[in-house]
């Protein structure tokens, strides 16, 4: 039997909330079973909006129900989550909304609960009561160890990060220099009646609002690529020349890889990444764009087990991080992430960063960079690196006024852009 599209909504729901995947992962294993585009648009749509309120949406669920689902029965409270989602927040027909959620109940093999699923829905329609903002959790529909985080390090500006992070995000392209320049590739949307503008970095274009690729000007044959705004500005900051060998360390899926290639043709490229099946979407990525570099499976706190060439000219250490400045577009990491994290990410980066300084050339450059929004990631990891290592320098980024910082953390939002971290080390050649 085929299940409904709510039924396939809760299945990945469960993934995420009780197995601990990440939804980029359980989505799309669900939007297979999917023939028609608008249906794979709808069950993201009821996934991610469920991640995005998911504390207001738990409650309301939970206040209506006399006894907790336990176990295997938990994927009939995230039917639940996924029912009263639709009343509060899709324009879909309450009947509607509530039927499907019933008859996802009983696909799903739990027929002796579609009355209770019913029976909550259907009181939370007609009593239509506003969702809960008891405290700062339902308020700000985030976990409250963030928040407390985000209130120590932006004392004023935490308001405004949590609210950005709860936006949808524009979507950002980067063009292809070697096959365009940015002002024809947008004068190519404008044709298409795609409204689009340039961003602050070289290649950056944002569109008004998303749009499925294929309707791009040549997104087949590699004229532009789906990366953020900040992510763009990684190439451009580790501003590496022809000639010169530079290493991606962490380089899947290879966003920030082809995009140095793209920016200077002539780069000797080594990507490493620990994770194999992400690795081979580097090389998805490489071949669409006619590019080549040279793959490693490999561990970039351990480069002498699998590189035996010499000394990098340029690092990008593009490190594994809390991914706290991407919420906006991965929602799951507030409720995937635990408080534990950030010091053992921070203790994990500091072991890969330590590594990479050996394998950097006398006056190379290492580019260290983050989507997270939690100084020990970025910039207290720095200074701490600055602090033990006599040859590191320091260089002033200076791609943006507002920053007065040499290192620069983006916040979410800023210029429209994800939050992101960079830090531009250089390293001496007398130590
Ligand atoms: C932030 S992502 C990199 C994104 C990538 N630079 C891009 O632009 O597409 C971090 C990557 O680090 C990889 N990773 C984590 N620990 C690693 C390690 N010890 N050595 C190499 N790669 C590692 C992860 O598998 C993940 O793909």
């Amino acid at each position: 039997m085929r299940l409904n599209l709510r039924a396939l909504a809760a299945t990945a729901v469960y993934a995420v909330l009780e197995q601990g995947q990440s939804l980029s992962s359980a989505l799309p294993e669900q939007q297979r079973l999917l023939p028609n585009p608008k249906d794979k648009a709808l069950l993201a749509e009821l996934c991610y909006g469920v991640m995005r309120v998911l504390p207001q949406l738990d409650q309301c669920i939970s206040a209506c129900l006399n006894k907790p689902f336990k176990g295997k029965q938990r994927i009939i409270h995230q039917l639940l989550l996924l029912g009263c989602y639709q009343l509060y927040f899709t324009r879909i027909p309450a009947h509607a909304a509530i039927s499907e959620t019933a008859e996802a109940c009983r696909q799903l093999g739990r027929e002796s609960l579609v009355k209770v699923v019913n029976g909550v829905l259907r009181n939370i329609q007609r009593q239509q009561q506003p969702l809960s903002e008891a405290n700062d959790t339902l308020k700000y529909n985030f976990p409250a160890w963030i928040i407390k985080k985000l209130q120590v390090a932006y004392p004023a500006q935490w308001p405004q990060i949590v609210e950005n992070s709860q936006q949808r995000p524009p979507m950002w392209l980067r063009n292809n220099r070697q096959q365009q320049s940015r002002e024809q590739y947008l004068q190519r949307l404008q044709q298409q009646a795609i409204e689009a503008t340039a961003g602050n970095s070289d290649d950056a274009i944002m569109l008004s609002s998303p749009v499925d690729v294929a309707q791009l000007p040549d997104f087949g044959v590699g004229a532009v690529s789906v990366q953020d705004g900040a992510a763009q500005w990684a190439a451009q900051l580790l501003d590496a020349q022809a000639g010169e060998l530079v290493l991606d360390a962490c380089a899947a899926p290879g966003g920030k890889s082809c995009h140095i290639l793209e920016r200077t043709p002539g780069i000797r490229l080594v990507a490493v990444d620990n994770d194999s099946k992400r690795l081979e979407r580097v090389n998805q990525n490489l071949q669409r764009l006619g590019l080549d570099a040279q793959l490693f499976v490999g561990d970039a706190a351990a480069i002498d087990s699998w590189w035996q060439g010499p000394q990098f000219d340029r690092i990008l250490l593009d490190a594994p991080c809390s991914a706290t400045g991407v919420i906006r577009r991965h929602p799951d990491i507030k409720w995937l992430r635990k408080a534990a994290d950030i010091a053992e990410l921070s203790h994990l980066q500091a072991q890969i960063l330590d590594h990479c300084w050996q394998w950097l050339k006398p006056g190379g450059i290492l580019l260290y960079a983050t989507c997270s929004i939690m100084p020990e990631e970025n910039h207290q990891q720095i200074a701490a690196f600055l602090a033990r290592t006599a040859d590191a320098e320091l260089q002033a980024i200076t791609a943006s006024q507002e920053n007065c910082s040499p290192d620069w953390q983006i916040l979410p939002g800023q210029d429209n852009m994800d939050g992101f971290y960079y830090a531009k080390l250089q390293k001496n050649n007398t130590a």
